[in-house]
């Protein structure tokens, strides 16, 4: 559908619905005087207008969404008991939020930065929100570090600028940073278009099957479009000249009946294998790598609808990593862990207590029966129901089933770091990374870091940081240290 389709009829009103007479010439006290009070219209218009934005996401601004469609293409009820995913063929209504991590609301598309993929399934066990990246990995490792890692990609105090010193000082300082830095200045750092890249659940999630039994899993959405990624050049030049590019391709590729699509697939890992498997298999900073646990195709997902209203349906939308359902829960991974709480605050915060009211955040598949009620903008969907549980007037009741299954823990409570495994290190999978890329894929790789490190003020920064790399592989770092010295001087 285009923009054509959406005809308003009738003539201009206020809010009130009365119609409105001039929207040119607000009222006068004579022809040349001060404008009156009484003039409503114009009142109106401008307090309204006051009003029109809403805190924009701290982290992940900048968006574009689609609605879609998940079609179960293979039997997984051996692994989960989620009703959406209980009969091959089966098809559940969703909605994907792609976004830009640190830029404002207003910033340009094409930038080197990880890409967020939002995704919620309209269930008919009520939303199930898998909130993930276009990468399989991530920086940090425990939330309590999320904040300080977020200051220093968005804007400095002082300067009011993003600074090179404050991205470098802090991944220099943070090696459980290093594979994700080395995959967000390789090829894929700047996808060519929000179709042309791949999405990922990238933590470890529960599934549990009817028997509850436990299976830990990782989500995988391989783009049917193929990479297809843009150098820094073509970037900057691209981000000057349309700033909105990737929202509009999107749009413009869902308009003409080009559906982008991805393929589904999940790595699964049995509960018993969890504790000696050789990495840490709740750590973020970590893949599964594929010969341990091969991904198995289980789906597709299409995007096949635009969104009526960008404000209402992309901007006001949520998503929670906590929204789960029968069937699937989380892993005891400390940034997921994080996570369950971050999202739902932010909502409260950001879009207000009835947020999940809106139309584009409450389940279509079934509806949420709650007692909560009232609050900033509740619009009386309850009618005159009972708001209290238990009652004896037919209200929701309390099922008995958790949705996932529980898990062992032992120890005392304290701020343990997560356990490491036989062969866990902040630099083992970064160097497998850096070893897989082609020669000229790595010469990109290294100019691109090199172009950033170089600008740090302190020689103290761009040594630790290029540290981390050599690390990971010696060629590595001594391409990138030479890099650097050449363009410091
Ligand atoms: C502990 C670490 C993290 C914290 C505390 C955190 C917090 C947040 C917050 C507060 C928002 C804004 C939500 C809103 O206003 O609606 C957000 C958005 C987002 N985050 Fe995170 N985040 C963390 C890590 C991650 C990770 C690891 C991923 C991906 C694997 C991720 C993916 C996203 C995405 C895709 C969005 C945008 C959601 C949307 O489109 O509305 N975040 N995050």
């Amino acid at each position: 559908m285009t923009q054509e389709a959406y005809v308003t009829q009738g003539p201009l009103t206020t809010e009130a619905g009365a119609p409105v007479a001039d929207n040119q010439n607000s009222e006068t006290a004579g022809v040349g005087g001060p404008v009156l009070i009484q003039d409503q219209s114009l009142l109106e218009k401008l307090a309204h207008f006051n009003r029109e934005r809403i805190p924009e996401r701290v982290v992940h601004a900048r968006g574009a969404g689609a609605y879609g469609t998940f079609t179960l293409t293979r039997d997984v009820s051996r692994w989960t008991r989620a009703a959406f995913l209980s009969e091959v063929g089966k098809q559940t209504e969703t909605f994907l939020r792609f976004s830009t991590v640190a830029g404002n609301l207003g910033s340009a598309d094409a930038v080197r930065d990880p890409r967020g993929f939002a995704l919620k399934f309209y269930t008919e066990d009520g939303n199930y929100d898998l909130v993930g990246n276009n990468t399989p990995v991530f920086f940090i490792k425990d939330a309590i570090k999320f904040p300080d890692f977020i200051h220093t990609q968005k804007r400095d105090p002082y300067t009011g600028s993003q600074e090179a010193d404050n991205v470098w000082d802090f991944w220099g300082l943070s090696p459980e940073s290093t594979h994700q830095v080395t995959w967000l200045f390789g090829d894929r750092g700047i996808p060519a278009t929000l179709r042309h890249m791949n999405g990922y659940g990238s933590h470890t999630y529960q599934w549990n099957n009817a028997a509850g039994e436990i299976f830990w899993v990782k989500y995988h959405f391989k783009t049917d479009q193929g990479i297809k990624n843009l150098t820094q050049e073509e970037a900057n030049k691209l981000a000057g000249e349309d700033p909105d590019s990737h929202q509009r391709d999107l749009r413009e590729s869902i308009e003409s009946g080009d559906f982008p699509s991805w393929t589904v697939q999940v790595q699964i890992m049995p509960a018993a294998e969890a504790a000696n498997y050789r990495f840490n298999p709740f750590d973020l900073t970590k893949v599964w790598p594929h010969e341990d646990y091969p991904p198995i195709e289980i789906g597709k997902l299409e995007l096949n609808r635009n969104p009526e209203n960008v404000f209402a349906e992309v901007e006001q939308s949520i998503f929670s990593p906590a929204h789960f359902v029968p069937g699937i829960g989380p892993s005891p991974d400390k940034m997921l862990q994080g996570r369950l709480f971050a999202y739902g605050d932010a909502h409260r915060y950001r879009v207000g207590i009835n947020a999940d009211h809106l139309p584009v955040n409450r389940p279509h598949a079934t509806e949420a029966r709650t007692n909560s009620r009232d609050g900033f903008l509740y619009d009386g969907r309850h009618k005159g129901a009972k708001n209290y549980e238990p009652n004896s007037f037919g209200g929701p009741f309390q099922t008995d089933k958790p949705l996932w299954s529980a898990t062992a823990v032992s120890g005392a409570t304290g701020t343990h770091e997560a356990p490491g495994h036989a062969e866990d290190s902040d630099f083992v999978q970064a160097g497998n990374l850096y070893r897989l890329m082609s020669e000229d894929e790595k010469s990109r790789l290294i100019e691109n870091l090199a172009g950033f490190i170089a600008k740090v003020s302190r020689d103290g920064i761009a040594e630790r940081a290029v540290n981390n790399f050599r690390q990971a592989d010696g060629d590595f770092g001594k391409r990138l240290e030479a890099a650097v010295q050449a363009l410091r001087g």
